[in-house]
């Protein structure tokens, strides 16, 4: 099996959780599954950024509709680390329809909607790197030892 990569992803912590006082219970949730928190802000997204960030989405008639919604509050933007850590928050995050996605992810407990679904989350480890450049710079990304690896990874995991 081929040996799993130390990956970084990036989280956007969207205006319904931040209305709804969910940001801490959202934060807490990557926290306690092991991923380390390795950069974190609170923005306000302008036009440029979002059709930079929702590039793939331009042409979609509910385009404009996200892009109001997204910079009409601020939003928190976050980087996690670990391993494999791309689609391990993926899963935590789960599927983009708050309403269909399964129990126990993000969206699945807290989102009725496709729109107001809690979290972005990147969805490769392409794009992660693309959209942590977006967000944060060089200096703001914080390279720190964490005390308790030896509890989350198995001692080969760690090398
Ligand atoms: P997308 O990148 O397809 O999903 P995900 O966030 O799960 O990676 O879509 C980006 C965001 O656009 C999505 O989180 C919510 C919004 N969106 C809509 O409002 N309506 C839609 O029909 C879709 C597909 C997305």
């Amino acid at each position: 099996m081929a040996k799993p990569r130390e990956e970084k992803t990036l989280i956007i912590i969207k205006p319904d959780a931040l209305n709804r006082s969910l940001v801490g219970e959202i934060i807490s949730r990557f926290e306690r599954k092991g991923l380390k928190l390795v950069a974190m802000k609170m923005i306000r997204l302008d036009d440029a950024i979002l059709a930079d960030h929702y590039g793939h989405l331009a042409d979609k008639p509910f385009f404009p509709r996200i892009a109001k919604f997204m910079k009409g509050w601020p939003v928190i933007v976050l980087a996690l680390e670990g391993l494999e850590a791309v689609a391990s928050v993926r899963l935590i995050t789960g599927e983009t329809m708050g309403r269909r996605a399964d129990a126990g992810t993000i969206r699945g407990d807290f989102s009725m909607s496709v729109q107001a679904n809690i979290v972005h989350a990147s969805d490769s480890v392409e794009n992660a790197v693309k959209e942590i450049n977006r967000f944060f710079k060089p200096e703001e990304l914080h390279g720190w030892e964490r005390l308790d690896l030896e509890v989350l990874y198995a001692e080969d995991e760690r090398e």
